[in-house]
């Protein structure tokens, strides 16, 4: 690859801070919606959070969120934001999702937030694997992921594939939205809500873990995955 995914992103980082989000309404709806599931003594993880505007967000709703990146000048940028809000609560640190260390029992995570991230994992089931593993019995898992799958023709899509294998821009899945759906189904999710603001916008999905100790036994594809 010409250019490593962290060193990209690493480059992205400044211009990504000042960016505008693209569709500020659907944004804050997807704000709106994760807040009104989480409660003050959740603990939370947000994997990819960039420069940590959506953690941040959430911060004063819960009791305290994990936020990590695998691009260190995202973090830097994301703790300077939090310092300069006085917020506490939130640990901002750079790591891949892949190496974060997952808590066990009690100490798991009541919610998951994954925003713009799954189209560019390395390997979706094994990610989606982590996130249950990551979450209690009935812990949400948040995502919003562009499926170019569904997406309309273009020039740009025509590129993204091969700029992505040789390394110029990181590797987007060619994912659908209903395929997205099986594969958390797979993994063992109960998927709550689908919801897409508009056509070829990024899918907010909504998945709960299993409730049950029961209904947390493992599902081949899971296993398979590891
Ligand atoms: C498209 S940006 C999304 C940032 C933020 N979640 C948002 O919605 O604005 C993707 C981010 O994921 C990070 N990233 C990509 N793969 C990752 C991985 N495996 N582990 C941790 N961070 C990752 C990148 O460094 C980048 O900051």
């Amino acid at each position: 690859m010409l250019i490593p995914p962290t060193a990209f992103w690493n480059l992205m980082a400044r211009n990504y801070s000042r960016q505008k989000v693209a569709d500020e309404d659907a944004y804050r709806h997807k704000l709106e919606v994760t807040a009104s599931h989480l409660s003050p003594g959740d603990r939370v993880l947000e994997f990819g959070c960039g420069t940590g505007t959506t953690a941040l967000i959430h911060a004063p709703r819960v009791a305290r969120i994990d936020a990590i990146d695998f691009s260190s000048k995202m973090i830097a940028i994301a703790r300077e934001k939090a310092a300069a809000e006085g917020t506490t609560n939130v640990r901002f640190e750079t790591a891949a999702f892949e190496d974060w260390p997952l808590p066990a029992g009690d100490d798991r995570y009541d919610a998951v937030l994954g925003m713009s991230i799954l189209h560019l994992v390395a390997d979706l089931d094994a990610t989606l694997a982590r996130v249950r593993q990551a979450l209690k019995p009935g812990g949400r898992f948040f995502s919003s992921t562009v499926c170019l799958g569904d997406m309309s023709g273009g020039l740009l899509l025509a590129l993204l594939g091969p700029l992505g294998a040789i390394g110029v821009l990181p590797k987007v899945t060619r994912l659908t939205a209903d395929a997205l759906v099986a594969r958390m189904k797979a993994a063992g999710f109960t998927v709550e809500e689908v919801w897409r603001p508009k056509p070829d916008a990024a899918v907010f999905i909504i998945a709960r873990a299993p409730a049950t100790a029961k209904a947390e036994t493992v599902p081949e594809t899971e296993s398979k995955a590891r």
